[in-house]
């Protein structure tokens, strides 16, 4: 792969500040060719506990790179753009869950890591796509409070028959624009594709497609599996690791599957960050404290 000279000037300060870029599996090609890990919520995570570097520049949303400060509340973290934010994220306020949490005295609140810190600070334990339903089978209660994704909360509940999930009506509006009538569409043109979707798509979606997975796990399975083709679920920029990681195979995106807040960062914004060290993630010390506490059961539950 040859780097353009945006892209070796970032390299080059990237080793003068002693930083590491984290990038998530949706980012521009051309973001994802500079990181130095990719992957999902969960991988990301794991990276950013146990980077050496001074410096973490993340390439995700607004919530992963909160969620390195949190894991690493010594270290500088720097956001590239603001206005990556995860909408979805933003569906549940710490107020609300408060009221939720009165309504189900006892039951134990699991947030998927697509929340604001303050959100994780009122948590027992966070979760990721990659292991939401582990988490959820392994605590003793009957009744859990999930938030915010609907959709994920309702995947999770098709394997623990014998929980009640209190659901939040959070969404992902990227991955409910995925329907089941684009899927057919594709599947009848591609009769011998396997179907892999995210599950923040809605039940639908999940019923039609052969498996749901992390967007790590999309690309362990699409590495692994016997078949040749695949038609994909969830944002289309997964299409660039996919060809590189499984060359060879043929991968189909469903239409207007893009995350345009994923997209937000763009090289000149990692070079900037680099160099005028910014956005800073900036937390307070107490929200730090409460919220590093679920994220790290989150973690040591492993994928
Ligand atoms: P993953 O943890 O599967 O990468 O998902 C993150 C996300 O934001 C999906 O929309
Ligand atoms: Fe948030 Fe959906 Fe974008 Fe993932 S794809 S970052 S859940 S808006």
């Amino acid at each position: 792969m040859t780097l353009n000279a945006l892209q070796v000037r970032i390299l080059d300060l990237k080793k003068e500040k002693d930083a590491i870029i984290l990038g998530h599996n949706y980012q521009r090609k051309e973001v994802q060719e500079i990181s130095d890990f990719l992957g999902d919520s969960y991988g990301l995570s794991v990276q950013a506990s146990k980077t050496k570097a001074k410096v973490i520049v993340f390439c995700g949303v607004d919530f992963m790179a909160e969620s390195a400060k949190i894991l690493n509340p010594e270290k500088t973290v720097l956001h590239p753009n603001l206005k990556a934010k995860c909408p979805m994220a933003a569906m549940v306020d710490p107020e609300s869950l408060r009221a939720l949490k009165e309504e189900h005295p006892g039951a134990p609140v699991v947030s998927y890591v697509n929340t604001s810190a303050e959100v994780k600070a009122m948590t027992d334990i966070c979760c990721t796509s990659a292991n939401a339903v582990k988490i959820v089978q392994s605590l003793p209660d009957k009744k859990i409070i999930f938030v915010p994704d609907t959709n994920l909360g309702l995947y999770v509940q098709r394997f623990v028959k014998d929980k009640e999930i209190i659901l939040w009506p959070g969404y992902c509006p990227t991955h409910v624009n995925i329907t089941k009538k684009d899927l057919e569409e594709l599947k009848r043109k591609h009769p011998g594709a396997e179907v892999l979707v995210h599950p923040e798509c809605s039940p639908d979606v999940i019923d039609f497609a052969d498996h749901a997975f992390s967007t790590e796990g999309i690309i362990k399975h699409a590495i692994a599996s016997p078949k040749k083709e695949f038609i994909i679920g969830t944002e289309e920029n997964m299409l660039h690791r996919l060809r590189k990681e499984a060359p060879g195979k043929v991968f189909y995106s469903s239409p207007n599957a893009a995350c345009p807040n994923m997209r937000e960062i763009t090289l000149e914004d990692v070079r900037d960050a680099l160099l005028k060290m910014q956005f800073k993630i900036e937390l307070p010390a107490d929200i730090i404290k409460r919220a590093k506490v679920p994220l790290e059961r989150m973690i040591a539950a492993g994928r």
